[in-house]
Order: structure tokens, then sequence, then C-alpha cells
């Protein structure tokens, strides 16, 4: 489509700022893919720096657009597009009409590895319901239908960690008895325990498989029946080390669990590897360094060759420049996070 889309924008601009977040207990497998409904519990940390700003404006022409960095599309030559889909149910969800005009950034690079899909549709969401409710007052969105609950599960139907962005500190998704017993709730604010996201980036590369694709996928794996009967009990050695602010004990879990959801990944039905050698070389030096006494980090592996090193805040300097020592030749690239507050939406032109 030509710049009409957004010539047609008009009124005031709703602008949602929502950072991503990083699963100690990764959510892996869907029991109801249609209902988004989750084969266990999960639990993250909400992030600060790599957040998605996304703009809903309304617009006049019968039809939505969205604009990511220089491309410009609209609903109706790329219909079955994903933020598309997610404004026909936003619209079903609040019986409401009306179109929009979406721009949404990443203050991260989108070429570096770091899946933008959980602040990426938690700030589509949030923006999106702004503007067609015409408010970024949560108790008035509440009192219209729009509670912070309700937004939540909304942005985990676009992707499924997108529903723990919709919330800053440490946040769990809780699977329930059945797909509408969902929950996700906080369970300490990021004043709890100033917790840090040392990104490493070891490969650019897109993924072999896509997340929705090896959350079906994990069913074939024999490993997932085992994995899935030990959840509550790290929920719980997870939970524990939280409140207690034990990074020793959390960093063993974050590990252990990591490494579980991956090799389920490995033996999977189509299996896939998410790991790069140099993933394993980084992680054997994490493991090694820390043995010697001096490297108080533990690793945590998303859907990807990345590896996030959690440590505390006072460590935080120690990790990265033991990172640059070591790794510098290499070229990796390093992005410095921390625990956050959550999303934001403000009220523009
Ligand atoms: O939200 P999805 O469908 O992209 O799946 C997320 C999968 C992991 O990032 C690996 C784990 C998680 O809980 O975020």
């Amino acid at each position: 489509m030509t710049q009409s889309g957004i010539q047609d924008a008009y009124g005031t601009t709703w602008k949602a700022s929502c950072p991503s977040n990083i699963a100690f207990l990764k959510y892996w497998g869907k029991r109801d893919p249609a209902l988004q409904w989750p084969a266990n519990d999960s639990l993250s940390m909400t992030l600060t720096n790599a957040k998605t700003i996304t703009s809903a404006r309304r617009r006049a022409g019968g039809f939505d657009s969205f604009q990511f960095q220089d491309k410009l599309i609209d609903s109706v030559t790329s219909p079955q597009n994903k933020v598309f889909l997610h404004l026909n149910r936003l619209r079903n969800e609040l019986n409401l009409e009306g179109h929009l005009h979406i721009h949404s950034e990443n203050t991260f690079p989108s070429d570096c590895g770091i899946a933008s899909s959980a602040s990426g549709f938690a700030a589509l969401t949030m923006a999106g319901i702004a503007a067609l409710l015409e408010t970024n007052d949560w108790n008035e969105l509440a009192l219209r239908g729009a509670s912070k609950e309700s937004i939540a599960h909304w942005a985990r139907l676009g992707s499924g960690s997108a529903g723990r962005s919709c919330f800053g500190g440490f946040v769990q998704w809780t699977a329930g008895e059945n797909p509408t017993s969902q929950k996700i709730a906080p369970l300490y604010p990021a004043s709890h325990w100033d917790l840090c996201d040392v990104i490493v980036i070891l490969d650019d590369d897109k993924k072999s498989m896509s997340s929705s694709e090896a959350h079906l996928a994990a069913w074939g794996s024999p490993l997932f029946k085992t994995r899935l009967a030990g959840i509550p009990e790290r929920l719980r050695r997870m939970r524990a080390a939280i409140e207690i602010r034990d990074v020793e004990k959390l960093g063993v879990e974050l590990e252990a669990e990591c490494l579980e959801m991956h090799s389920v990944a490995m033996t999977g039905t189509p299996a896939v590897c998410y790991l790069k050698p140099e993933t394993t070389e980084f992680t054997t030096w994490v493991r090694e360094q820390r043995s010697l006494g001096w490297l108080p980090a533990w690793f945590t592996i998303d859907a990807g060759p990345n590896v996030h090193l959690i440590c505390e805040r006072q460590n935080q300097d120690l990790v990265v420049d033991a990172i640059n020592k070591k790794w510098r030749e290499r070229r990796t690239k390093i992005m410095i996070d921390r625990i956050g507050e959550g999303p934001m939406i403000q009220r523009g032109e």
C-alpha cells in the first residue's frame, strides 16, 4: 500500500512500551494450541532495556495497517499477518469496531537473535486496546472490560510468552486445570531483587524451527512426560530461591531447567537442536570459571543458540568484563539488561 495508511490516521496516538522477559521456568509445549493452553506453568523475569514500542492510532479506511522499520503492510493485501489477526481478535473480544494504524519498533536490533514476540504482542495488545477504548487509565480500561489480567490473556493468544510481559518483576503463568482457568500474575515486584541478564549473542541466524512448531513437536519426545511430572517441584524450588534471594539456588535450577527444555526439543518429533557449538563452548566456560569461585553467574537459554547469564547487580561489571576479555576475539555481542517494572501506556498527540 501507499503512504495513505498513515495519512488516513487521525486522533490521539496511544503508545505502549513493553519489555521482553526471560523465562526462568520455560513454557514448552501446548495442551491446546487453539486456546493457547500451555503444557506447564512458567515463570519469568521482566526486563528493562529490551523493549517494543508500539503506537496505535485510529484510521479512516476500512482496514488496518502496520509499519515496522521501512515496511508498511495492510490487512487487505496481508490478511493472514499475525498483527492483523490479533487486531481482529481484540475487536471481537471487546465487541468494538474501528480500524487502526500500528507503528512498532524495538529498542534492540531485530537481527541479533533475540526474539521479540513477547514484547511485540504485549505492546500491540496494549496499544491496540488503548486506541480502541481511547484511554490509558488502568481503572477505566478495567471498567470497560480490559483489566490488566484480561489484557495479559489476550497478549498470550498472540504469543504465549507475551502474557508474562504485561507485568513487571517476577511473573508466573499458571496453566490451570482447563484452558479457561489459566492465570498470569506477578509474584514479586522488580524491587524485590535486583537481578541482571547479560545477554550474549553468539549467533544471529534465524531459528531453524519456530517456537510454535516446537511446542507441538515436544509431545513426541520420550522425555516430555518426565519433564512435565517434575515441573511442580522445579517451580517450588525456583520460587523458594527467589523468595529468599538465593542466587546460587536459583542458578542451579535455571541451568538444569533450560538444558531439560533443550533435551526435549532435541528428542521431539520432529527434533530440533537450537544450540550451536559456540553455545556449548560458552556454557562450559561459564561452569568452569564459576567452579573456580570467581564468576557468580548462571545461564539460561531460550529457543535459540544465545545465552542469558543471570547474576546479581553488584556482579554485573565483573561478568561483563570477563566475557569481553575471553570472547572479544569472536566479536560476540553483549546486551546488558536487568529486571524491570513492566509496561507503560502513554497518551500522545
Ligand atoms: O511465546 P512463544 O510461543 O514464542 O514461546 C516461548 C518459548 C520460550 O521462550 C523458549 C520459553 C518461554 O517461556 O518464554
